[in-house]
């Protein structure tokens, strides 16, 4: 049960970060669960999960008016980086439209909305990205996850964005966790291609769940990086993961990102600037190391 009479909607609660904020909160507020498709593995009994597609405008405002929530934070999203570049409907009807519902939604009320963002808004040419540079998007799902920041930020005062980067979690937990690729192919004993030219400070979503529940706890409002505190390229990462994991380093082989064709174009030094979040936080940023070391830990 929570200890808080605070009512919280959190959307994307079946996806990989609304998974673990949704057992970090549970205690915490009164929450109220939003899936879309994808189910919830062994669900709590005591939330309260409403089957909703935010992109319809009449979905979200009836979803608003029936639990009058203090808080909404929106985990809801596409990340399907390639997929967004060639289903641009969709990209935009999750990634915008979502966003614009809701900020029409709640226009006139005083909730608290904390909307989750991305590196990739950013070009990453030359280092982790700073709050205060300027948006500059490589691909349409960083544009439309853009667009949902300026929809924000231009209409709605009561808003935190935290902008956060390369989730990690348990394996095979969520399509885009960046550890599945790399335990996959490692456990099969089988050659991994790493980058290294691509770089980020990736985050466990534990770690991140806790930041966010330390910062909504305080209030935070305005524009908030949250990324883990290692910045490394893809290959340095798969060492680590291949050491903490017990697999063979010397499947990992170093490449340059441009031999990885893919369909959308990526930031080279994607990853976000935390020199100034971790002033802000009691809550510690793990390093990549600690980072795996928990989720090893947590499968074993
Ligand atoms: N994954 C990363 O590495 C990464 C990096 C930086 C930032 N982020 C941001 O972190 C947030 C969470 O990402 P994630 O990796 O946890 O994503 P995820 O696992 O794909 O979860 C996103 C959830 O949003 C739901 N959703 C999508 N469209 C919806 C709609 N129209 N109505 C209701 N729900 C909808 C999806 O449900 P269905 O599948 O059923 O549609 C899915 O369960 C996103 O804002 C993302 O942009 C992620």
């Amino acid at each position: 049960m929570s200890d808080s009479s605070e009512k919280l909607i959190l959307t994307g609660a079946a996806g990989l970060l609304g998974q673990a904020i949704l057992n970090k909160f549970r205690s915490h507020y009164d929450l109220v669960a939003v899936i879309n498709k994808t189910e919830i593995d062994d669900p709590p009994e005591d939330i309260e999960i409403v089957q909703a597609d935010l992109s319809v405008k009449k979905a979200v405002s009836e979803l608003i008016d029936k639990h009058k929530p203090d808080i909404i934070l929106n985990a809801a999203a596409w990340v399907d980086v390639d997929g967004c570049e060639s289903d641009r409907k969709r990209a935009l009807k999750s990634n915008f439209s979502v966003v614009e519902n809701i900020v029409n939604a709640i226009k006139d009320k005083r909730i608290y909305l904390v909307q989750i963002s991305t590196d990739y808004i950013f070009n990453g040419v030359d280092h982790p990205a700073n709050v205060d540079d300027s948006p500059a998007p490589l691909n349409y799902y960083g544009r439309t996850k853009f667009m949902a920041e300026e929809c924000i930020v231009d209409n709605y005062a009561r808003y935190l964005i935290t902008r956060t980067c390369a989730l990690l979690g348990s394996p095979n937990r969520g399509q885009t966790n960046l550890i599945n690729y790399f335990y996959n192919s490692l456990k099969e004993g089988k050659e991994v291609q790493a980058p290294e030219d691509i770089y980020a400070n990736p985050i466990w979503v534990e770690n991140l769940s806790e930041l966010l529940l330390e910062a909504i706890q305080k209030g935070y409002k305005g524009m908030l990086h949250l990324g883990g505190k290692d910045y490394l390229s893809r290959y340095e990462f798969a060492r680590i993961f291949a050491d903490v994991f017990g697999f063979d380093e010397s499947l990992i082989k170093p490449v340059a990102a441009i031999h990885q064709r893919r369909p959308a174009k990526r930031p080279q030094y994607a990853g976000l600037n935390v020199n100034q979040t971790r002033d802000k936080f009691e809550t510690p940023l793990l390093t990549a190391r600690e980072a795996l070391t928990e989720i090893r830990k947590n499968i074993e």
